[in-house]
């Protein structure tokens, strides 16, 4: 037998992205790669790129440059572009960058086998297509390899909203929803390989309405159905869409015991009048009573959210309004942006706000985020919370893994512990982490 041929794959952009490079890695298995972890070596490298914003799309083209050297010494090697940028600029990678041989869209991953062989005949592979075909249906079966405790698991992709800014409905498609038992059986086979924590993924994955036996399921119908698997310990999603969220996921916030104390719901902007041109389609005010009733349902959920300042049309006031919410809700983490214009979608036609503005307002908004965000950490001081540990910290005898509330926390801990979740006391916080004590008793 020949020696297996070496995938190095990078992953930018969102946790759907990093489920695909999963699959893709599997895709790949059947055609003899073996993962490897570093570009040199290898005989063929894929980057899954992200096109969300400016920044993220010319960074592709500043690594296929530095890449391409690596073919001097080693003429066999293959490049690919896989992700969003692929999806929305196809051929023009190739022609911007002839080094590349294999351009594919996301919805064409389980087509990456013959891409493969078609570079391997010398010639270029492109395919941007949104196939009749279910990827998920025709991607090579999971390998039954042990792996570690925590694992993605997308459920839906696509998004039908168009939003004004974002390119995700033209890089991603429409709205699919997977059938609720192929979900249910990568599940429990994830499970039957190590993984104690499931987070399901979808660009609006509380839209989830899958086909199940007895009709369409919805994303708390597959949570409280995945929560029967006995070792499975955690489930988690990401990202929901406040417009999409029905009583039923609200309540399970409260009842169903797997499903963890964390919300990520973006919102983007506090003001009304930004939210409309933004085309999101429900005010500041219905957001916050959205987040008023998780509260209810569950009274320390931690929230996270995500905002851009600098839209089109945004005046200090409506950046204020935005000052505003975030004060009002309490976040526990968030990620924030400078509008950055992309091409094709409707706000880029619009009057620009100046980037000097669009820098301060960043800022003022990052100081207040983190500010909450640490004294959140803070007040986790002196609690009980579980901890799933995942792996070995840099001192001995310390494990690292995440709370309920996805905080890192450090525990001085056996290393017979990894993969199960332990009760911990939280000793101290700093700026990235919590460390803690094992509850023993
Ligand atoms: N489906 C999710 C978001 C997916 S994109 C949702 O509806 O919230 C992730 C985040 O990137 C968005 O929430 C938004 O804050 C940011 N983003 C998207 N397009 C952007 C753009 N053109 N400029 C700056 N940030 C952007
Ligand atoms: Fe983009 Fe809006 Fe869809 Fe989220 S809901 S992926 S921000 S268009
Ligand atoms: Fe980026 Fe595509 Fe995800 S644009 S954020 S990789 S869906």
């Amino acid at each position: 037998m020949s020696d297996p041929k070496k995938l190095f794959i990078k992953t930018y952009g969102c946790q759907m992205n990093v489920y695909d490079s999963e699959r893709m890695a599997e895709a790949l298995g059947g055609s003899g790669y073996v993962q490897t972890e570093t570009a040199d070596d290898a005989d063929m490298i894929l980057l899954n790129t992200c096109h969300i914003r400016e920044k993220a799309a010319e960074k592709i083209y500043s690594e296929l440059g530095r890449l391409k050297g690596l073919k001097t010494s080693n003429p066999d090697l293959k490049i690919g572009v896989a992700g969003c940028v692929a999806q929305a600029e196809g051929q023009e990678i190739m022609r911007r960058q002839p080094a590349v041989d294999l351009v594919v869209g996301p919805q064409s991953y389980h087509r990456l086998p013959e891409m493969e062989a078609k570079t391997r005949e010398g010639a270029k592979a492109l395919d941007t297509d949104f196939p009749e075909e279910d990827k998920f249906e025709h991607l090579a079966k999971r390998p039954k390899a042990s792996r570690g405790p925590t694992a993605f698991l997308t459920v839906q992709e696509g998004c039908d909203k168009f939003c004004a800014f974002c390119v995700v409905p033209y890089t991603r498609g429409a709205e699919v929803s997977r059938p609720a038992e192929r979900v249910l059986t990568e599940a429990r086979d994830l499970v039957e390989r190590g993984v104690r924590e499931i987070t399901l993924l979808g660009q609006n994955v509380n839209a989830y309405h899958g086909a199940g036996a007895d009709g369409d399921w919805t994303l708390s119908k597959l949570i409280r159905e995945l929560a029967k698997i006995e070792e499975l310990k955690r489930i988690r999603f990401t990202t929901s869409h406040p417009n999409d969220m029905d009583d039923d996921l609200i309540a399970a916030h409260g009842d169903c015991e797997k499903l963890m104390p964390y919300l990520h719901l973006p919102v983007q902007s506090g003001s009304d009048k930004v939210l409309k041109a933004m085309n999101r389609k429900h005010t500041a005010e219905e957001y916050i009573r959205l987040i008023e009733r998780f509260r209810e349902a569950r009274p320390d959920i931690l929230l996270s959210g995500d905002f851009i300042v600098g839209f089109p049309g945004e005046t200090d006031q409506d950046f204020e309004d935005t000052l505003a919410l975030v004060e009002e809700v309490r976040y526990g983490q968030c990620y924030s942006f400078k509008y950055s214009t992309r091409p094709g979608t409707p706000a880029a036609e619009r009057e620009q706000v100046d980037e000097d503005v669009k820098g301060e307002r960043l800022q003022r908004l990052q100081a207040l985020l983190t500010r909450q965000q640490v004294e959140i950490q803070n007040s986790m001081v002196g609690r009980e919370v579980g901890v799933l540990f995942e792996k070995q910290g840099r001192l001995d005898g310390q494990l690292i893994g995440k709370s309920d509330y996805l905080h890192a926390v450090h525990v001085q801990a056996p290393t017979a512990l990894l993969g199960t979740v332990a009760r911990v006391r939280i000793s101290a916080s700093s700026t990235n982490s919590l460390a803690g004590d094992l509850i023993t008793d």
